[in-house]
């Protein structure tokens, strides 16, 4: 959450710095802000709202300066204001700061700052870190970083210019991701990689508890690297190979919609090499097959969409492997006290990589001995880093807050996790093997053909626009993708949407129908067909208007759902990656039509650094 950036060369720091905002913008867009260092100082400009605000505002200013920082939040302490938007200073503006994370003990500080005289203009934790850098300062910035960061308790990644040393940035990293890059122009830092590749794809990520000193003397631009002690550090330097179109629109009108239509290459690239000689390959796993074979017992554990694809693996896992399985949110599996021997494997699944809560219960979870695997999009990230092994999704940069291609490549990977455990038991065999693997292959071009022709989902999101409510049923792997299906509907429409086993109905859900009320039924041809088709006639005996997701040839479904969206047939298993699709596209149909802002809606952030 926020994004942090920082440049120094020999261009106008401005642009490039409103560059790297724009397109950090999905990690927190309530305010932006800039700080350039000048002849006459630092200017430091504040906007509430997107970066287009920002970039507005100072467009027609004169801001001449090659060395700056910038930030774009999502508030944690204090509302969005102009004085809560970063860079925050010190000293008189000579000092300038902008931050990704939290401090925790910022309230002591704070008190024991204005204690010793220092004057508070935000809300913020921030705005600490300024304070105790002003007057940790001697004439070198490096050093008055580092020894301001001793005092900080939390999470940071952060970068600092001061008036006195021109063309100098220091950053410092705490459990908040900072990646520093030498570019064609200059030097530069950000919280995401995808800031800085207009100008590099050689980057270092670095090291919690380590520091970058960016510096540009005589139209060169230097970077070292330093440890808590001072001692300069040689980081190794990672290669990205996405490209720029990874960060803009393509010709789309959304990311959204350019990372749906991007699905079937995350499938491909998933599953790119993980079938040599008719074996699974995961050479990357540090453990080896035998240790995994005497696994007995999975946790996976995730936050949110990734959640959901973890639902879908219990499933696979326990019926493949025959190894119990528990999915958990990952803030309550770190606050809970989970039996974890040597023999329990936790797999950890962030799109991000760098989601607070599953990072901690990462840590927790190998402190009491687990073996974990990671499950990520994002290379170098900390989830790869904190785990014993990873096994990247390939989904590319995605950009749009709700994820929807990385859920696809999370149920790819974890699909393969399952096969794997699952020979490793006993449980499938080698021809089987073969066979889900290629099967899942196909799914790529399934979902070629339901992108192809999507006239059906636009037509059943018209019928609903204009709903308060709506729910999700389904059974089996069905039920798991509802609960995927109304959250993305929710976040991106504010909608509200609730999903539930469709045989829990009578428990209590179905007093909410009336005429007319949403219901969306995963009804694919599964072993409980029959029983869903009994759902959804009590659903329409309410009243209901019933939209189904079902499989291609299936006519009898039409006599009972208002609305039929088809998609291919395919193994009960992979129905999670198939009817997904259309739960995306609906949702995003939807939010549309009530005008609302798919890519970046309201009070979210797409890495959630804090707990
Ligand atoms: C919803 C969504 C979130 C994330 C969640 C975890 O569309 O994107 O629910 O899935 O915040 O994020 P990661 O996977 O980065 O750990």
């Amino acid at each position: 959450m926020c994004g942090i950036i920082g440049y120094i060369g020999s261009l106008q720091a401005k642009d490039v710095l409103i560059r790297g905002l724009k397109r950090m913008e999905y990690r927190g867009y309530d305010s932006a802000g800039i700080a350039v260092q000048t002849p006459l100082g630092l200017n430091v400009k504040h906007k509430v709202g997107k970066v287009a605000g920002l970039e507005a505002m100072v467009e027609s200013m004169d801001i001449d300066g090659t060395c700056g920082i910038g930030h774009t939040r999502w508030a944690t302490h204090g509302k969005p204001s102009e004085n809560n938007a970063h860079p925050h200073t010190a000293c008189a503006n000579d000092i300038a700061v902008v931050h990704n994370g939290i401090i925790e003990n910022y309230a002591t500080l704070k008190e024991e700052l204005i204690g010793r005289g220092h004057v508070f203009s935000s809300e913020t934790d921030t705005e600490v870190i300024a304070h105790l850098v002003e007057e940790a300062y001697d004439g070198d910035l490096l050093d008055a970083v580092r020894r301001a960061t001793y005092r900080l308790a939390g999470a940071y990644g952060i970068a600092v210019v001061c008036d006195a040393e021109p063309g100098v940035i220091v950053c410092a990293r705490k459990d908040s991701p900072i990646v520093v890059g030498q570019g064609k122009s200059g030097a530069l830092v950000a919280s995401d990689i995808v800031a800085l590749i207009d100008e590099t794809r050689d980057v270092v990520v670095l090291e919690d508890d380590t520091f970058a000193k960016l510096t540009f003397t005589d139209g060169e631009s230097t970077i070292e690297y330093f440890d808590q002690e001072g001692s300069e550090i040689h980081p190794s330097v990672t290669h990205v190979d996405w490209d720029v179109s990874a960060a803009e629109k393509g010709g789309f009108p959304d990311f959204m919609l350019k990372e749906i239509y991007e699905e079937p290459r995350t499938i491909r690239d998933t599953l790119a090499g993980r079938m040599v000689n008719g074996h699974l390959q995961f050479d990357e796993l540090s453990l080896n097959y035998d240790e995994l074979a005497a696994i007995d017992r999975v946790y996976i554990i995730a936050c949110g969409t990734s959640y959901h694809a973890g639902l879908i693996a219990k499933n696979l896992i326990e019926a493949w492997s025959r190894i119990p399985c528990e999915v958990e949110v990952a803030s309550e599996f770190r606050y809970r006290n989970p039996i974890i021997t040597p023999s329990t494997l936790v797999v950890a699944v962030s799109q991000s990589g760098e989601t607070a809560d599953t990072l901690a219960a990462i840590r927790d979870a190998r402190i009491k001995g687990a073996k974990v695997f990671g499950i990520t999009n994002v290379v170098g990230s900390p989830v790869a880093r904190e785990s014993d092994g990873v096994i990247y999704i390939k989904a590319n940069k995605e950009i749009a807050v709700a994820a929807t291609k990385s859920f696809l490549g999370q149920v790819a990977a974890l699909t393969l996790l399952a096969m794997l455990l699952g020979q490793l038991r006993g449980g499938l065999t080698t021809a089987q093997i073969r066979m889900l693997f290629r099967e899942m292959a196909d799914t790529a071009q399934h979902i070629e053909q339901i992108l192809a022709d999507t006239s059906a989902i636009e037509e059943a999101a018209l019928a609903c626009k204009d709903a308060q409510n709506a729910l999700f049923i389904g059974r089996g792997i069905g039920s798991t993708i509802c609960y995927e299906g109304a959250l993305k509907l929710k976040e991106i429409s504010y909608l509200h949407a609730e999903a539930y086993a469709a045989g829990e109905m009578k428990h209590g859900p179905i007093a909410l129908l009336d005429e007319g009320f949403p219901v969306i039924v995963v009804a694919t041809k599964s072993p409980t067909y029959d029983k869903v088709i009994s759902n959804i006639q009590e659903c329409k005996a309410r009243g209901a208007l019933v939209v189904a997701i079902a499989t291609e040839g299936d006519e009898e479904i039409k006599k009972h759902a208002d609305h039929v969206i088809y998609i291919p047939k395919v193994r009960d298993c992979f129905s999670a990656i198939t009817a997904s699709v259309p739960l995306q596209l609906f949702a995003r149909d939807i939010a549309i039509a009530r005008g609302c802002d798919v890519d970046q809606p309201r009070n979210l952030a797409k890495s959630v650094t804090v707990e």
